[in-house]
């Protein structure tokens, strides 16, 4: 099967070399050459922007990572940190996971590898939330060595480059599309080609290799894309498992005391929001107004949160609560001042900003 799709996909070797110097010479005058994360070799600071960068925008990273360095500015301070603490500067970048990650494995820096992030692309592989391409990128960058990408957009670029039609649902046909990103690879290692051909890759596939209606015209591999010469690009890459969308609604106890304080209470280690401060979650409103008693409830307009595999209907239900009892047995009283620094979804601290 591998062989069948090396002989079926492979690049012929004049083709892999013209590819990698064409996306070197591009990504000198047309690729971006000025983020706060390039121009280092420091592996905390790389590390950190990748974290950042997997499924958010430039754009957002732009703003949360020179606050996260300020705070944090070297893998010693983040270890010795509080998760409450990360997650809060995390907070409203979603996906807390990479979060809880980037915690621990500042952590198994410090104390297996003397706080020193390790110097191969392999090593970096087991450390928590680093995988196989977050690994080569950070090498590449850092290091200099030849190990190849694959994220989202570069799986774009190069399925359609060797005009790659297998489906990447199958894992044999992603790890014989990892083979043939490691053969594009330049021929030579070292930090004057390898970050820029990393960094090439990726920003063809953010800017002129887009998923719908592609600029080939402005492509520096045009000549060698063999879905180009196919006249239609779009058609790759083929994945055919789609993602299972699922629908919740969830109902939010906003409880207020006489002060203003707010009722919260920490998220499960597990599922959404795991390990966030949250309003309590009730899967009715009759589990909701059970929990809560004699009280008055009012109940606000309902909005939708969308997650990677869900969409969250929330409903926000408000009510003014008496001093003398807790709303639950889990939780406690936070003044506005303080919610502010803490660690809570996008969508909650959105809505307890209507507060101020
Ligand atoms: N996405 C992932 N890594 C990136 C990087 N280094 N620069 C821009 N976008 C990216």
């Amino acid at each position: 099967m591998t062989f069948v799709l090396e002989a079926a996909y492979a690049a012929p070797q004049a083709v892999a070399t013209a590819f990698a110097s064409q996306v070197i010479q591009w990504q000198k005058t047309h690729g971006r050459n000025s983020l706060p994360w390039q121009n280092t070799q420091d592996p905390y600071r790389v590390w950190l922007s990748e974290i950042m960068l997997q499924q958010t925008q430039v754009s957002s990273v732009l703003e949360y990572f020179p606050r996260f360095l300020a705070r944090f500015p070297d893998v010693k301070s983040l270890a010795a940190a509080s998760l409450d603490d990360v997650l809060a500067l995390w907070s409203g970048l979603g996906y807390y996971s990479r979060a809880r990650n980037l915690y621990r494995c500042a952590q198994q820096v410090m104390e297996v590898h003397g706080g020193r992030f390790p110097p191969t692309a392999e090593l970096l592989q087991t450390l928590p939330g680093i995988g196989r391409s977050t690994a080569a990128a950070i090498a590449s960058f850092c290091y200099g060595e030849r190990a190849a990408i694959l994220d989202a957009n570069v799986k774009r670029v190069l399925t359609r480059v060797l005009g790659f039609g297998a489906d990447l649902a199958v894992a044999a046909n992603e790890r014989a599309l990892w083979d043939q990103a490691t053969a594009l690879l330049p021929a030579q290692a070292g930090l004057d080609t390898m970050p820029r051909y990393t960094q090439g890759l990726m920003d063809l596939g953010a800017t002129v290799c887009a998923p719908r209606q592609p600029t080939c015209l402005l492509c520096p591999v045009q000549p060698v894309c063999k879905a180009q010469r196919e006249g239609a690009p779009e058609k790759y890459p083929v994945k055919t498992r789609k993602l299972k969308r699922s629908t919740e609604s969830w109902w939010l106890l906003w409880a207020q005391d006489p002060a203003g304080r707010v009722w919260l209470q920490r998220r499960p280690d597990a599922g959404v929001w795991a390990g966030l401060y949250c309003l309590p979650v009730f899967h009715s409103r009759d589990a909701l107004a059970a929990s809560v008693g004699t009280v008055a409830l009012d109940d606000l307009p309902v909005f939708l949160h969308v997650l990677t595999h869900k969409d969250l209907y929330l409903h926000p239900v408000q009510t003014q609560w008496p001093q003398d009892k807790r709303p639950g047995p889990n939780g406690g009283w936070v003044e506005a001042p303080r919610w502010v620094e803490m660690g809570l979804p996008a969508p909650i601290r959105k809505l307890l900003s209507a507060i101020e």
